[in-house]
């Protein structure tokens, strides 16, 4: 059981002197905690375009559990996304509507993770829903935890975050260190320009 990135390479078309991805390689074991350091414009969020099959001429290989992306209509079903850009991740303007959406299409074990995660944050989610705010309406900080609780309330042996720490503020990034040493046998990648930041909650850094 691994998500394992291989020779993984790619450059966008009118770029074809500068390679973004240049053969990269990294292998995600359960349980692994691992950051990926990169300053801004080195290629983070160019691989999540890839895990989600909005990029797919690139070289290499990218397999999850012994199957190539590649052969697999989406990847949604094995891993969870955390976007830099809210606009990706959100379908719904409603945080109401998007909450009832993500809980009505899996099971009840979704629902009691996200109260569990917004527990943990001190994240009042239930005001949110009721006060009808959309996604304008609220902070960016705001904005970024709630992608954190969706995207880990989704059952998956992998996440892959990209600037999740983005906006957060010191006592945000403490309750997520709390919440990841409750968390078994999930691997987590974290993508990210900030390096200080990381170190808490990597056990490895790689740098891009
Ligand atoms: N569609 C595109 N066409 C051409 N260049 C792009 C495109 N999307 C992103 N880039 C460029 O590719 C580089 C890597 O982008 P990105 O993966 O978003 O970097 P990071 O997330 O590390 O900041 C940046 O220089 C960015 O401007
Ligand atoms: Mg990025």
């Amino acid at each position: 059981m691994s998500l394992i990135f291989e020779n993984l390479t790619f450059f966008y078309k009118d770029q074809q002197d500068r390679k973004i991805l240049d053969n990269f390689n990294l292998e995600l074991t359960p349980q692994a905690r691992i950051g990926v350091y990169g300053k801004k414009g080195t290629g983070k969020s160019t691989i999540l375009k890839i895990l989600n099959g909005e990029i797919n001429n690139y070289s290499g290989t990218i397999s999850i559990d012994g199957k190539s992306i590649a052969e697999m209509n989406n990847t949604s079903a094995k891993i969870s996304l955390l976007y830099q850009n809210p606009e990706k991740q959100f379908i719904f303007p409603k945080i109401k509507d998007e909450y009832k959406f993500i809980v009505q299409n899996r099971n009840d074990a979704t629902e009691k993770r996200i109260k569990k995660i917004s527990h943990v944050f001190n994240f009042n989610l239930a005001e949110i829903i009721k006060s009808e705010r959309t996604i304008f309406d609220l902070s960016s900080g705001e904005i970024r935890l709630l992608q954190i609780i969706f995207t880990l309330a989704r059952d998956m042996n992998y996440y892959i975050m990209d600037e999740p720490f983005q906006y957060l503020d010191d006592e945000d990034r403490l309750h997520f260190v709390n919440y990841l040493d409750e968390l078994n046998n999930y691997a987590i990648l974290f993508l990210s320009s900030k390096k200080k930041v990381l170190q808490p909650l990597s056990e490895r850094i790689i740098n891009f």
